[in-house]
């Protein structure tokens, strides 16, 4: 594979996957998320399919690797492009696109995808139960779906700025 086929690759993974990433993680917390919140144990019975039976933290973790790899093997590969280019306005603002997004993405895999899975088993063991939850198991529901919304919008704010950056960067001079 030449340079440029390499290069094309590599952009079309970046860009491609970037999208589903942010696109679903935006939806997510915007949308789904608030929607799931209002609508009490059918909207839990949502989550935990998706979280549980769908396995979306799984495939949201791979759009993230192939986002954050490709991504590091194109900013390698512009860094090459001429000595200085790492002081252009360009690699400074993909640079901290860059930095945003793997914040976003650690909090995305150590904070929502633990909290997600627990929010969904505490769903499934109320569902098994064949009863409403007890008071002690509507606390804990509360207590995560909260931690959820607050670390989805750090996540999401944060991969909205990434995407910002990286849509302008190459025109800062
Ligand atoms: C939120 C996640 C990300 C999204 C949505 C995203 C999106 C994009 C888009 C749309 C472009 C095309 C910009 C253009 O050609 O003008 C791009 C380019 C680029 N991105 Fe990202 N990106 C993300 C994360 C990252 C990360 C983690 C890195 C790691 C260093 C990175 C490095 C780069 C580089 C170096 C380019 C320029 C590629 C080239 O020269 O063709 N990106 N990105």
């Amino acid at each position: 594979m030449n340079d440029f086929s390499l290069i094309l690759a590599l952009r079309l993974i970046h860009i491609v996957s970037g999208v589903c990433w942010v696109g679903s993680i935006v939806f997510m917390t915007w949308f789904l998320l608030p929607a799931t919140r209002a609508t009490g144990p059918s909207g839990g019975a949502v989550v935990q399919q998706l979280v549980l039976a769908q396995r979306l933290p799984a495939y949201l973790i791979a759009a993230m690797l192939l986002t954050v790899i490709s991504g590091l093997f194109l900013y390698q590969h512009d860094s090459a492009s001429f000595s200085g280019w790492m002081h252009t306005g360009t690699a400074m603002t993909f640079g901290t696109g860059a930095v945003l997004s793997i914040i976003g993405a650690l909090i995305g895999v150590f904070g929502n995808t633990p909290t997600a899975k627990r929010l969904g088993a505490l769903g499934a063991s109320i569902q098994a139960g064949g009863r409403p939850p007890t008071a002690e198991q509507a606390a804990s529901m509360t207590m995560l779906q909260v931690r959820l919304a607050r670390l989805s919008y750090a996540a999401g704010t944060l991969l909205l700025l990434a995407t910002a950056a990286m849509a302008v960067a190459r025109y800062i001079p």
